[in-house]
């Protein structure tokens, strides 16, 4: 896989992709990923990313330009229906629709190619979205100041899920959500850490009997935390 970030803060990107999952897979060449300045695809003498708004307000709007001059340069066009398949230009916005491991999935099955556009200030000039952007992603009901953490976020649960990029394949069958329940809790040593105790049934090595745990302090765990997962069809 391939993924391209485009950033007005490209700095932002400069050791975070060089740890653990990430760097491995990297390494191993399971994905390869390319951060790229906005302000590289500019034209002007000021390297202009952003303007006024049309109708007035407050802040700034991402330009068209120079965000259509690198999505031609990264994907060979700047015509969604020509993007070579497997291709995913993603668009990270609080108005997009609201990642979940589901989405993660989607996205480690099916792209190729995946190039993020960090959205910046107030917005981003809608017809980014209209020409260029498959799936417009939100990482939650929160506002950043910007989408280059939510860039992150999707890098990471995207990757781990990439064939071979975690050392042992049922870890990821394993994680919270993928059976839509919570994860259940972990212990390691010591057994007996300052009087609080590992439960005794992780210590006795009855497998049918650790799973049994396992499986109901999930659950009542997802009861407390999150019901709503309980009740929603995926
Ligand atoms: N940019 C600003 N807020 C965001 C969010 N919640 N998700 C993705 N990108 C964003």
């Amino acid at each position: 896989m391939k993924i391209d970030v485009l950033t007005i803060f490209p700095e932002f990107f400069r050791e975070v992709f060089d740890f653990g999952i990430i760097r491995r897979a990297r390494l191993a060449e399971i994905v390869g990923i390319n951060v790229h300045d906005l302000r590289e695809f500019t034209t002007d003498k000021h390297r202009t990313v952003d303007d006024r708004p049309f109708g007035g307000g407050d802040g700034m709007v991402l330009k068209c330009e120079p965000i259509f001059r690198a999505i031609e340069n990264l994907t060979g066009t700047t015509e969604r229906e020509n993007y070579p398949k497997g291709t995913k230009v993603i668009l990270l916005s609080p108005q997009g629709r609201v990642f979940k491991q589901e989405t993660a999935r989607e996205f480690a099955s099916e792209g190729g190619h995946i190039v993020l556009i960090c959205g910046r200030y107030e917005g981003v000039d809608e017809r980014v979205n209209d020409a260029l952007v498959t799936d417009e992603i939100s990482i939650g009901d929160y506002v950043l100041s910007g989408g280059e953490p939510a860039a992150i976020v999707l890098v990471d649960a995207i990757v781990r899920l990439l064939p071979n990029a975690l050392g042992s394949e049922t870890s990821a069958e394993n994680d919270s959500f993928s059976d839509g329940l919570l994860d259940c809790p972990h212990y390691t040593r010591p057994a007996d850490f300052r009087g609080m105790r590992t439960p005794e049934v992780l210590l006795e090595g009855n497998h049918a009997e650790i799973e049994k745990w396992r499986k109901a302090k999930a659950l009542e765990k997802t009861k407390k935390i999150r019901e709503d997962l309980l009740r929603s069809e995926k």
